[in-house]
């Protein structure tokens, strides 16, 4: 067979660590949160403040970094690392968000609405959608507090919910609308909707001086929205970073996690081609079979995603975990990442500092 030459750039880590947001993408189970981890790390031991995020309802962050990181604000308790996480479950979120909505919404209302209020919070809950409004509206709060952090790593980027959010600010109407429209009684706050939508366009949130107080919360909202659909396009402040092993699904399921943020003019900023498997494994009868289909896969990567900057990570034969596994990882990608254009790394010798 004609050899194929993969002409990919290879990932440039102090590009990546230039941005403020960068999102960690993928198919379950190919290393996402252990890529994550390895960068957040990696951010944190060059100075910078890092903040990593999961928002995948099976968190094992916690696993991976062989602690407990809830105290203190979710700093790692490790010497010489400014590293926080913060692991986000959907279904406290929602109730922090409804509590929140609730809020919001009881000064506004006459004392006969508020049991329909409560009822429609407490419908809310349970209906479609909730828990996913209530996660993009944490992701959104982050995103806007960006400033805090030189770096926020998101572990298992939402994918779905970051290209929702560009299709604003359509998301929002329905959620709000979604929440008031239900009960008749609550016509009232129709009509105040109504006047929102002219909004959506090109008004401007400054508009809330005319409008009643109740809808406040609701156009800082969608501002909010509306930034941060900005912020994820804008390549100089955020990178999609997607994870796949050299296996068929994977590569189907970034290629079109790639097209579809593409479509969306999200410009995607690498691939992590993870547990590659050493040459020596065609030796091994019993690797022979998995050696070659990773061949024919990374092939394919070669064809089809040659325009992503990429960086190829070995299997590991040793668990990565706590403080040496990663470190081990985080020599690992340093060593096959584009070097540093200003220094001139020593093969194989780990980085000094911590
Ligand atoms: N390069 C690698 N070599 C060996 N094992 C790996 C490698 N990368 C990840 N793993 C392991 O694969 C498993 C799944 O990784 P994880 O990061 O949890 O995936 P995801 O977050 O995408 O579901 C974990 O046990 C992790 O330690
Ligand atoms: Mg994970």
């Amino acid at each position: 067979m004609a050899e194929r030459v993969a002409v990919a750039q290879k990932l440039d880590l102090d590009a990546l660590f230039k941005r403020r947001l960068l999102m960690v993408g993928g198919k379950g189970g190919v290393g996402k949160s252990t890529i994550a981890a390895t960068l957040a790390l990696m951010a944190a031991q060059r100075g910078l403040k890092t903040l990593l995020v999961s928002t995948d309802p099976a968190h094992n962050l916690a696993d991976i970094f062989g602690c407990q990181c809830d105290g203190d604000k979710g700093r790692v308790p490790w010497q010489g690392v400014g590293l926080r996480v913060q692991e986000i479950h959907p279904d406290s979120v929602l109730d922090d968000y409804l509590e929140s909505v609730r809020k919001q919404m009881l000064p506004h209302i006459s004392l006969n609405m508020r049991g329909p209020l409560e009822k429609q919070l407490h419908l809310t809950r349970h209906s479609p959608g909730a828990e996913e409004a209530a996660l993009l509206d944490a992701l959104t709060r982050l995103i806007k507090q960006r400033e805090d952090y030189d770096l926020i790593v998101f572990d298992t980027a939402p994918t779905g919910h970051t290209l929702r959010l560009m299709s604003l600010p359509g998301v929002m109407n329905t959620w709000a609308t979604g929440l008031l429209q239900q009960k008749q009684h609550v016509g009232r706050f129709r009509d105040i909707l109504s006047r929102l939508e002219p909004a959506t366009d090109d008004a401007q949130p400054g508009n809330s001086d005319a409008a009643p107080a109740v809808l406040a919360p609701l156009l800082e909202r969608q501002a909010r929205f509306r930034d941060a659909a900005t912020v994820l396009k804008d390549s100089e402040l955020t990178g999609f970073l997607f994870v796949m092993t050299p296996e068929l699904l994977p590569l189907q399921e970034t290629r079109r996690a790639v097209a579809a943020l593409d479509s969306h003019q999200v410009p995607v900023a690498g691939l992590v081609l993870n547990r590659i498997l050493p040459a020596e494994a065609e030796q091994v009868p019993f690797l022979r079979g998995v050696y070659r289909q990773q061949g024919a896969v990374l092939s394919q990567v070669a064809e089809q995603l040659s325009a992503l900057p990429q960086i190829q990570i070995p299997m590991s034969g040793d668990v990565i975990q706590g403080r040496e596994g990663l470190q081990q990882m985080a020599d690992v990608m340093a060593a096959a990442a584009k070097p540093a254009a200003h220094k001139q790394k020593m093969p194989g010798r780990a980085p000094a500092g911590h």
